[in-house]
């Protein structure tokens, strides 16, 4: 398997593959502090939930040593305003959230230690989100790996692999784990408009490992379903609301229509930390509304008028119903969800 390191903290820098640029360039974004990794979450340099959970949580150790000198007040001051502007760098993926409750609850438990061993805790628990990510994206895809038949076709949709995550992935890990077992998968990747997560990421990701794969418009995917060349669909999740209606990349909820239709497996991979056990529905999710120029422009190129007016949300919510199972790092969560999620929390 190739190495891919999505984010990497070295000697007070945060280094990120700028995720803007794949596959046309290969580029590193240096963040130097906790505004430049906003930014970079802002503005997709890094995307995919838990990548964007374990850089907010390097974010704060910037944040942190650079104002290790300041007055002890002043400090938990400043570090409080800057894991507020953190936690609100994107709203849909709860792993952004997580992490910062992870680090905020690290700093009021240390409290009164010197601000130094605060910064030097902090730097230990970041990497620990970081290293438990890869983890858990193994756990997930031995558990995934089970479902996936021998020979099968997966379709999958966005990108949801080492560039999303710390390592390996989600549903792109599963995908990984198939592969590397033996199973002579097949792979379709959507291409996944407006940002071409699939065509850039993904694909990316695929050639890098030799799966076989094709890579598709959205708009292909009802035709393979209905001519039964699918024989399962993995996709990963930006947060889980605690009956198990799922958010993730807009375009998944159709699928998941198309799937149950057809009666197509369809099941979402994501860790426990996408979990949000504080939401009863789908309906109390923020869904991303991003840039009408992710729609109107390719690579800057003006593809629609001017004047024409555009709605561009991130995401969207795909109903529990619709879903096989969620597999997780803790086993697969199968119906009934409510039940059966919150059985997770107790752990
Ligand atoms: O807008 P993005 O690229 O951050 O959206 C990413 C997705 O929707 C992924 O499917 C999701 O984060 C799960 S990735 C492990």
């Amino acid at each position: 398997m190739k190495e891919i390191k999505t984010i990497e903290f070295k000697d007070d820098i945060l280094y990120l593959i700028d995720q803007r640029k794949l596959p046309i360039a290969y580029e590193i974004f240096q963040c130097k502090d906790y505004r430049d990794v906003d930014f970079a979450i802002k503005d997709m340099v890094v995307r995919g939930a838990p990548a964007i959970g374990a850089t907010a949580a390097y974010g704060v150790v910037l944040a942190a040593k650079e104002f290790l000198n300041e007055e002890r007040e002043t400090f938990f001051l400043k570090m409080d305003q800057a894991l507020n502007i953190l936690n609100k760098s994107r709203p849909t993926a709860v792993n952004l959230m997580w992490a910062i409750r992870r680090m905020r609850r690290l700093i009021e438990e240390n409290k009164a230690l010197p601000v130094e061993e605060i910064y030097q805790r902090l730097r230990e628990e970041a990497d620990r989100i970081y290293e438990e990510d890869i983890e858990t994206n193994k756990a997930m895809a031995k558990y995934g790996n089970e479902v996936i038949p021998e020979g099968a076709t997966i379709l999958t949709h966005c990108n949801t692999g080492a560039l999303a995550t710390a390592g390996y992935g989600t549903a792109l890990g599963v995908i990984r784990e198939a592969h590397y077992s033996g199973k002579n998968i097949f792979v379709y990747a959507d291409e996944t408009r407006p940002r071409l997560q699939g065509g850039r990421l993904t694909a990316w990701e695929l050639v890098q490992e030799g799966i076989p794969a094709k890579l598709i418009a959205d708009n292909v995917a009802a035709t393979l379903i209905r001519d039964g060349k699918i024989d399962v669909i993995l996709v990963g999740a930006d947060r889980i609301a605690s009956n198990g209606d799922t958010a993730n990349k807009i375009g998944t909820f159709m699928l998941s229509v198309i799937a149950k239709a057809y009666k197509v497996p369809f099941y979402i991979v994501a860790p426990t930390s996408t979990i949000d056990f504080d939401i009863e529905s789908g309906e109390e999710i923020e869904i991303e509304e991003r840039d009408a120029t992710e729609v109107t422009h390719i690579e800057g190129v003006r593809i629609a008028p001017e004047g024409i007016e555009v709605y561009n949300p991130a995401f969207d919510v795909t109903p529990w119903e619709n879903i096989t199972g969620i597999i997780t790092e803790k086993g697969i969560i199968k119906p009934p969800y409510k039940e059966n999620i919150m059985k997770l929390k107790e752990d």
